[in-house]
């Protein structure tokens, strides 16, 4: 019999996260939500514990390394392994919105939690990742981090904080030749980072990262992908 897959979602307690999470449990994936917030989180795994499959609650706030630490522990006492690991907490701070006023407060922000959170999640979750067979960590990144085609201006530490998790996610994929790492754009997506105009639902924009976690060749890796096609950097 084929061991059951196990993955973790960070950021888990709505919006992409959310739905990633509910759609590897209905795949029959056991799903860490992993949430910063308890009382959120635990309404989410319960939520999806109800209607989709095997869910249990981590809490993991990415922004904190001593948080990240604890999780890897808590996680390492219930599971022997990990299959996957969806980096998808993420933030745009408010004020985010002209380079030359930015301060220091809004870049360090931002880029701990977007940059280093995944970064430090990776390095503490690798050896449980490592026990598994086929193990893949996809960092949800943005279109708004690509270089190719310049920038427009709109939330300058948001858009740098992807890039740089682009870089991470190139690393990751040299440091670790055993693992699938991609970063992945869900396009624009209507959550409430997204907003109410943008043009896609929930299902749209988690499909591409679940395709990422679960079906996608295990030799793609070190790409950026959107609707499962890779895309410039
Ligand atoms: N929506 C879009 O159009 C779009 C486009 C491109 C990329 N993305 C990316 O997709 C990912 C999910 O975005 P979303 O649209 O679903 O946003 P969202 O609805 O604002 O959800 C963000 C999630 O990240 C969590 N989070 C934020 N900081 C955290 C921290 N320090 N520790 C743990 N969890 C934290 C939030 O938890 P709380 O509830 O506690 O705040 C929430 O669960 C992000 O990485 C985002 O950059 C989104």
């Amino acid at each position: 019999m084929k061991r059951q897959r196990i993955a973790l979602v960070t950021g888990a307690n709505k919006g992409i996260g959310f739905e990633v999470a509910r759609q590897l449990a209905r795949k029959g994936f056991r799903v860490f939500i992993g949430a910063r917030k308890t009382e959120a989180g635990i309404e989410a795994t319960t939520r999806i514990s109800h209607e989709d499959g095997t869910a249990e609650f981590l809490e993991i706030d990415v922004s904190d390394a001593r948080s990240i630490e604890r999780a890897a522990e808590t996680c390492a006492r219930v599971t022997d392994w990990l299959d996957v690991l969806v980096n998808n907490a993420g933030i745009v701070v408010d004020g985010d919105d002209d380079v030359m006023n930015l301060t220091p407060e809004i870049f360090e922000g931002t880029l701990r939690t977007n940059t280093l959170g995944p970064l430090l999640v990776a390095q503490a979750f690798r050896a449980l990742l490592a026990k598994s067979d086929a193990p893949r960590i996809v960092n949800v990144s943005s279109g708004g981090g690509q270089l190719t085609d310049g920038a427009d201006g709109w939330a300058p530490a948001y858009c740098i904080s992807k890039t740089a998790l682009n870089g991470v996610t190139v690393q990751l994929a040299a440091a670790l030749p055993k693992f699938a790492v991609n970063a992945v754009c869900p396009g624009w997506v209507r959550t409430e980072m997204g907003g109410a105009n943008a043009n896609r639902s929930v299902g749209e924009g988690a499909a591409g990262i679940v395709w990422l976690a679960d079906e996608a060749p295990h030799d793609l890796t070190g790409k950026f992908l959107r609707d499962r096609k890779p895309i410039p950097w």
